[in-house]
């Protein structure tokens, strides 16, 4: 059964890109994404496309899966996205159905972590990786974003670089590096699975 919600994001989603910026980080995701190629993107927790948009003519296609429907309905502003309502702790996905995964500062709003991980290793094709980006919770600005978050009922939960790091290495075949210096006020973990 999927879990019941309060989608905070409807409320956002129509200024959403002109708040956060279209494309966002994507001028540094490509080479973390290890860009082009012929297999699926999925961007989970990818909202408006906002990012995604960026990589869909390098991958043989790119989905966005997303729990808000207001925030999905505004992928139709661009061209080559495949929108789907899901939960990540319930992907409706074959697995090892993507070769890329993406997920730009939305793991902080799952509802079951461990569950989340898993199922993102499940869709994940051997040889893929995960590139995902989370605010750093050390920084000052993002500790004012998480008292916001808490403030506004979000239940949001920032993990620490080293927290994501053994939440990923923990998976079987996982080769896992994390940064804190590639993206401004963020972590970087890149998870690839190995191939068979
Ligand atoms: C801060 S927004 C980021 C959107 C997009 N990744 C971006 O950077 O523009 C977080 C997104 O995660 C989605 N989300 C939250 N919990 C989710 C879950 N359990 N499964 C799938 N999506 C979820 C929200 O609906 C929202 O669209």
């Amino acid at each position: 059964m999927p879990r019941p919600f309060f989608d905070h994001f409807r409320f956002v989603a129509p200024v959403y890109d002109h708040v956060f910026g279209a494309g966002g980080s994507a001028p540094d995701l490509a080479e973390p994404l290890a860009l082009p190629t012929p297999g699926y993107l999925l961007d989970v927790g990818g909202g408006t496309g906002r990012v995604a948009q960026a990589f869909s003519a390098q991958t043989g296609g790119a989905v966005i899966v997303d729990v808000s429907l207001e925030m999905l309905r505004l992928t139709g502003r661009h061209d080559g996205l495949r929108p789907a309502v899901g939960q990540v702790e319930r992907l409706p996905f074959a697995s090892g159905q993507f070769d890329r995964l993406l997920i730009v500062d939305a793991f902080h709003h799952f509802f079951e972590y461990d569950t989340a991980v898993r199922e993102l290793w499940r869709v994940l094709a051997p040889g893929g990786r995960i590139v995902l980006l989370e605010p750093d919770i050390t920084r000052w600005p993002v500790k004012l974003i998480a008292l916001a978050e808490t403030l506004l009922l979000m239940r949001s939960h920032f993990f620490r670089a080293e927290q994501l790091h053994a939440m990923f290495a923990a998976l079987p075949g996982a080769h896992v590096e994390v940064s804190t210096d590639a993206i401004e006020m963020h972590i970087q973990l890149i998870a690839e699975k190995a191939a068979p």
